[in-house]
């Protein structure tokens, strides 16, 4: 059988961090209600002239030194991001250049803040199926360029950021012990569509657009469809919350994550957290969250990691990987 074994990971996040007290200079806000109400204490911003795409290939560059691996031995970069740096051509296109690859493939996929869950699933179908040997995933975001930053309910929330690893196509893996993904589920529901959404793109407006959020129906919907779907995970691979090791859940918020845990009787200990210092980077927060822990020594080699994340459509989705 073969399985998409994870090789490395890597991050890079914008130098300029913009602190809850610094916000509340600017908008009604204080650190005592961002905190309460999301976990949130910091967030970093890129800067002027500093685009999706040069984050994107720091933490590219940096999974692959983790990884042992220069960019020639990669075949396929699939880069979930929502914020592009054009309309088109893709983000991952201009990765790929600026790894120096011509060889191979490179697409973008967009799913909002489930993006890296979807591209994770993508890149090991296209790895299982033989069309390609090694990945790179990358969720890689600059949200600070969509969200209005008048509106106290939405920019408080979100930060800049990038993280990638690479997946290699491995044969002879099969049993849940093995490493590699061991199963991935997507779902989603475009009704949901006016409750995250921009007010803007090249066909509607052909403006940017900024972020709008009905925070609280994001709220009421997100533990059940994450939940839903993680549940979906165990039961196709025969695992339970049990054998987790550790939970990466999708940075939005630290209540929408806690509820999500206690749902499933994950313990606190087994989740990592980096909403506090991040905020929501969106397809970004997973990897960043995974990078940290493998960094800090937390996640090792034969660890059973769930993956899960909600976003914009409504598109979610859980993966479920040996690291
Ligand atoms: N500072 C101070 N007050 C604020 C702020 C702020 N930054 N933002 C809103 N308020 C005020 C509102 O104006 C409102 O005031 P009012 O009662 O006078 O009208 C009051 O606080 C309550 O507002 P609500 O929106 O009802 O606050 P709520 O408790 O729902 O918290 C929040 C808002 C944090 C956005 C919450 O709904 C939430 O976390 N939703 C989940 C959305 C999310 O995480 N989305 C991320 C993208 S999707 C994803 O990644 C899963």
């Amino acid at each position: 059988v073969i399985r998409s074994v994870v090789l490395g990971c890597g991050a890079y996040l914008p130098e300029r961090v913009l602190t809850n007290e610094e916000l509340a200079r600017t908008v009604d806000t204080s650190d005592e209600w961002i905190v309460q109400r999301t976990g949130i204490r910091e967030r970093h911003i890129a800067a002027d002239g500093e685009f999706t795409s040069h984050l994107a290939t720091k933490a590219a560059q940096a999974a692959l030194d983790n990884a042992g691996l220069t960019a020639d031995q990669i075949d396929l970069i699939v880069l979930a991001t929502s914020t592009p740096d054009h309309t088109f051509p893709a983000t991952a296109v201009q990765v790929q250049a600026a790894l120096g690859m011509t060889h191979g493939v490179a697409f973008d996929l967009q799913a909002v803040c489930s993006g890296f869950v979807f591209a994770v699933a993508t890149a090991d179908n296209y790895l299982r199926a033989g069309s390609a040997k090694r990945a790179l995933v990358i969720g890689a975001e600059t949200f600070s360029r969509i969200l209005d930053w008048n509106d106290r309910g939405t920019c408080v929330l979100f930060g800049d950021g990038a993280g990638a690893i690479v997946l290699e196509a491995q044969e002879g893996w099969g049993t849940s012990a093995d490493r590699g993904v061991l199963t991935t589920h997507l779902r989603s529901d475009g009704r949901h569509k006016h409750k995250l959404y921009v007010d803007g793109g090249p066909s509607s407006t052909q403006t940017v657009g900024h972020l709008r959020m009905e925070g609280k129906e994001v709220f009421k919907h997100a533990v059940g469809m994450i939940t839903g779907v993680i549940v979906d995970a165990f039961n196709a691979s025969g695992t339970s919350a049990d054998n987790v090791d550790w939970f990466v859940p999708h940075q939005a918020n630290k209540r929408i994550i806690d509820a999500s845990a206690q749902k499933l009787h994950i313990a606190p200990e087994k989740v990592v957290m980096t909403v506090d210092r991040h905020g929501n980077t969106s397809a970004a927060s997973i990897p960043l969250a995974l990078c940290t822990a493998v960094q800090d020594g937390r996640i090792q080699k034969g660890h059973l990691v769930l993956l899960e994340a909600m976003g914009g459509g409504f598109t979610w989705g859980a993966a479920l990987l040996r690291w």
